[in-house]
C-alpha cells in the first residue's frame, strides 16, 4: 500500500523541495518505489533531477484533463517524477475553478497510487489551491523549518488548515506526521536557534522530528549537478542526516 507525504510549508527557502528529493532517493535506497510530484510552479524540483520544464505539457495539463497523469511522469535515476512547469501559477485559478478544484490530486493518484511504496509531493510556498490539493491527496504533512528569524511566520495558519481539511471531513485521515529542522547547524548555537527549537517543542511535543538536517554543501551542490545527494555525496551528512530522517518517518 502507498503512503502519500506532502512536505509543505508557506515559507519559501526552508528546504521543502531539498528534503522531497532527497528523502524520495533515500526510500529508493531503501529499496522503495517512490514517486515525486513538483507542484511548484517555480519548477525547483523538476529542475534539481535535470528535467527543463516544459510549458506545453506538466502537472497542470493532468489536473485540467489535457493529458493523463502518466504522461507527465518521468523516471530519473531509479525514481518517477510528475513535473511540474511555470504554467501552474497561470492556471492557478482554472484548477481552482474546474469541476474536481480541490480534489483533484486525489482522484488522479487514485490510478497510480497503487504503483509506488512512497509518493512525495513538493508544495509552493502558498496555501493556494495546489498545497490544498496535496492536503487532501496526502496520508501524513511534514513540515520542514528553518530555525531563522520569522520561522513561525504562517505556521499555525498551516497548522489551521490541516485542522479545517480534517474537521470537514476534505481528508478526514490526514495527520501531521511532523515538523523537522533543516539548514540547521547554521543557527543552531545561537539563543535565536535554540528558542526557536524549545518554541516548537513546547507547541508540537514529539511532533518535532528528533532528526534535524545539518547545513551541508553536497545538499546545495548536487542541485547544480543534477543529482541526487546519494550519486552525488553518499557519504555526506546531507545524505546522512536524509537517511535517518527517511528512518524515523519509516518507523514513525
Ligand atoms: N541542509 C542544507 N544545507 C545547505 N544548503 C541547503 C540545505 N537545505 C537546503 N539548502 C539550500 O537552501 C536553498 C533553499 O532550499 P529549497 O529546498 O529550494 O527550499 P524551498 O523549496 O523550501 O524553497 C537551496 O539553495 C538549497 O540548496
Ligand atoms: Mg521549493
Amino acid at each position: 500500500m502507498s503512503v502519500v507525504l506532502s512536505i509543505v510549508n508557506a515559507k519559501g527557502g526552508v528546504a521543502k523541495t531539498t528534503s522531497t528529493q532527497s528523502l524520495g532517493y533515500a526510500f529508493k535506497e531503501m529499496g522503495k518505489k517512490v514517486l515525486l510530484i513538483d507542484l511548484d510552479a517555480q519548477a525547483n524540483l523538476t529542475m534539481a533531477v535535470g528535467i527543463s520544464p516544459k510549458e506545453d505539457l506538466n502537472i497542470s495539463d493532468a489536473f485540467l484533463d489535457n493529458c493523463k497523469i502518466t504522461d507527465i511522469i518521468r523516471e530519473v535515476n531509479g525514481v518517477d517524477i510528475a513535473y511540474s512547469g511555470h504554467s501552474l501559477i497561470s492556471r492557478e485559478s482554472e484548477v481552482a475553478h474546474s469541476v474536481a478544484g480541490a480534489v483533484k490530486l486525489r482522484s488522479l493518484l487514485k490510478k497510480t497510487k497503487d504503483k509506488y511504496d512512497f509518493i512525495l509531493i513538493d508544495c509552493p510556498p502558498s496555501l493556494g489551491i495546489y498545497t490544498v490539493n496535496a492536503l487532501i491527496a496526502s496520508d501524513k504533512v511534514y513540515i520542514p523549518m528553518a530555525a531563522e528569524p520569522f520561522a513561525w511566520n504562517g505556521l499555525n495558519k498551516m497548522l489551521e488548515t490541516i485542522d479545517i481539511i480534517v474537521e470537514e471531513d476534505l481528508n478526514p485521515s490526514l495527520k501531521l506526521g511532523g515538523l523537522f529542522f533543516t539548514n540547521h547547524s547554521k543557527n543552531a548555537q545561537t539563543i535565536l536557534g535554540k528558542t526557536i527549537v524549545k518554541e516548537a517543542q513546547e507547541q508540537l511535543g514529539d511532533k518535532v522530528l528528533k532528526t534535524a538536517i545539518r547545513t551541508n554543501v553536497a545538499l546545495h551542490e548536487c542541485i547544480v549537478m543534477n543529482q541526487d545527494v546519494y550519486t552525488y555525496a553518499p557519504e555526506s551528512n546531507g545524505a546522512r542526516d536524509y537517511k535517518s530522517l527517511a528512518l524515523e518517518i519509516i518507523n514513525s
